[in-house]
């Protein structure tokens, strides 16, 4: 089927992922100074959109929520207790029946193959809402975020963030990593990534994460390194998060002992370097130890303008995925 999906930010072009980020900008810029949502309020009028979720969340079920309401549709939350599937009813007859009631699913998984099998089945888009590997949600709201923040600084050919602009991750190689640096490979962003050496990134996912930015009309670079100071040296922008992503619990004592030295402090930020006006970003939920409550909480901190973001980001994703009754908005290239 020609439907298109929402797995991971690679399955965007560079022009089609600039183009989410800005139309959220411009619905929020809309909103924000008063006016009535017109161009969104009725796109998704008697539709429902699905969510199967089988892991916690606050952001992503609030912000889908939400933009599913704000667009006219229902949003029909479906936590792991509350269907067949996984206990009683396989994927392929989960994602038959429900696309074939409503207008997109939106899904929480595990595994990545998890989501990839829903959208395979699926006879409506399926927008990942995280998975083991992927984010593409949180990343559209962290490079809105980023845009906010730097426009006034001019922008490269992407319209979306400045020339040279320098982002460094610092802590675990995980799905929201992996989204954000695809989206760098995409925009001409420079990223440089410290992990502890036992917690690098995989090589496969390396080796995808590389292969976005060949497409890209100016693409970004990756490097990795296992000192933080060496990663934020003239950062932009500092990101980070958890060191035990959900489905890791049992790690937990391991990883807090990996990771020391990796917590994002303003101390760490001078020692290697960081640009001097440098800027905070982390998805949330955030635990103490890979922040400083004075980072966190402090003026460089942008994390709670990137979480109310998401409501706008998935704003974006839906009027682009699911608004024209299962067709993508965009050219589709096949
Ligand atoms: N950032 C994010 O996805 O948060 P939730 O897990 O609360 O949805
Ligand atoms: N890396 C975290 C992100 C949560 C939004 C996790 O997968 O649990």
């Amino acid at each position: 089927s020609n439907v298109r999906h929402l797995l991971t930010i690679g399955d965007l072009s560079t022009a089609e992922f600039s183009k989410l980020v800005l139309n959220a900008a411009a619905h929020k810029a809309t909103a924000k100074a008063g006016r009535p949502p017109k161009l969104i309020r009725k796109k998704l009028t008697r539709q429902t959109v699905a969510m199967i979720f089988s892991k916690r969340s606050t952001r992503t079920r609030v912000s889908t929520e939400a933009a599913v309401t704000m667009m006219g549709g229902h949003p029909m939350f479906l936590g792991k207790d509350d269907i067949q599937l996984g206990v009683n009813e396989s994927l392929y007859d989960t994602s038959k029946i429900i696309s074939s009631m409503t207008s997109c699913i939106v899904a929480r998984v595990g595994p990545h193959d998890d989501v990839a099998n829903l959208a395979k089945y699926s006879s409506v888009p399926v927008i990942n809402a995280l998975s083991n590997d992927f984010h593409p949600l949180q990343t559209i709201a962290d490079f809105l975020t980023i845009h906010e923040a730097f426009k006034e600084q001019g922008v490269n050919s992407s319209g979306v963030v400045p020339d040279k602009l320098k982002i460094a991750w610092v802590g675990d190689a995980n799905n929201v990593l992996f989204d954000l640096a695809i989206g760098c490979m995409k925009l001409g962003v420079d990223i440089s990534v410290a992990t502890p050496p036992d917690y690098r990134i995989p090589e496969t996912m390396m080796a995808f994460i590389k292969e976005q930015g060949k497409t890209a009309p100016s693409p970004g670079t990756i490097s990795e390194y296992f000192v933080p100071e060496e990663a934020v040296k003239d950062a932009n922008v500092i990101v980070t998060d958890t060191w035990v992503s959900m489905g890791q619990e049992e790690e937990t004592q391991k990883r807090l002992k990996a990771f020391a030295g990796f917590q994002v402090t303003d101390e760490l930020a001078k020692r290697g370097g960081a640009k001097t006006d440098w800027k905070f970003l982390h998805c949330l939920p955030r635990h103490p130890e890979e922040v400083s409550d004075e980072v966190m909480y402090g003026p460089r901190s942008l994390v709670f303008q990137e979480g109310e973001n998401r409501l706008w980001a998935a704003v974006a994703a839906l009027e682009g995925f699911v608004a024209k009754k299962g067709r993508f908005v965009f050219d589709n290239p096949s």
